[in-house]
């Protein structure tokens, strides 16, 4: 008797901005496709489909992810924040505005890719993780500067051809900015509190 056919689909929930989907896919489609073809989340774009350009970039738990590389079967039971989810409401994310302020952009198509790795790399960095140009990476020497030496490294991963990188950098660098000196003043208030 002929062996019965393996199913080579199933139905699964993915968790994208805080909502849950469910939907049937081909266990081949890659995240980028389920997002785009099965979801209609088109802000997440299609540049190269085999990992180079960086323009599918979405997170996954917080941690950056090219998505054309990311089977959809695989990202269940994870957080997926696309560009759909990073403002808040009407009101844009600070890298969002950051972006628009500064002219990071000239055609828009890397810019979804490009602010969620921005994300991602404000947070690594203010977890003190070094990357390839850190001088020096024993934790005792602390967070490293966030020259644009080291946001041009760390956002290497995301090409423009536009070639809008110099926005791109002043953007980042301006709210890694202000999110030291936030996290700089809240800390600054815990000492006075616990002295009072
Ligand atoms: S489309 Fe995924 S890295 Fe280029
Ligand atoms: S703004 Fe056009 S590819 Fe980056």
């Amino acid at each position: 008797m002929a062996p019965a056919p393996s199913s080579t689909s199933s139905a699964i929930t993915l968790n994208i901005n805080g909502e849950k989907y469910t939907l049937p896919v081909d266990h081949r489609t890659t995240l980028l496709d389920a997002l785009r073809e099965h979801l209609d989340l088109t802000g997440t774009k299609k540049g190269c489909d085999q990992g180079q350009c960086g323009a599918c970039t979405v997170l996954l738990d917080g941690r950056r992810a090219v998505s054309c590389l990311q089977l959809a079967v695989a990202a269940e039971g994870r957080a997926i924040t696309t560009i759909e989810g990073v403002a808040d409401g009407e009101r844009l994310h600070p890298v969002q505005q950051a972006f628009l302020d500064l002219d990071g952009y000239q055609c828009g198509y890397c810019t979804p890719g490009q602010i969620c790795s921005a994300l991602a790399v404000i947070e690594e960095h203010a977890a003190g993780w070094p990357s390839a140009v850190t001088d020096d990476v024993r934790p005792e020497a602390g967070v490293p500067a966030l020259t644009a030496e080291e946001i041009r490294e760390r956002m290497s991963g995301n090409l423009c051809r536009c070639g809008a990188y110099v926005s791109i950098v002043q953007a980042v660098a301006r709210v890694a900015e202000a999110a030291e000196a936030d996290a700089g003043a809240s800390a600054e208030a815990e000492v006075k509190e616990a002295a009072a």
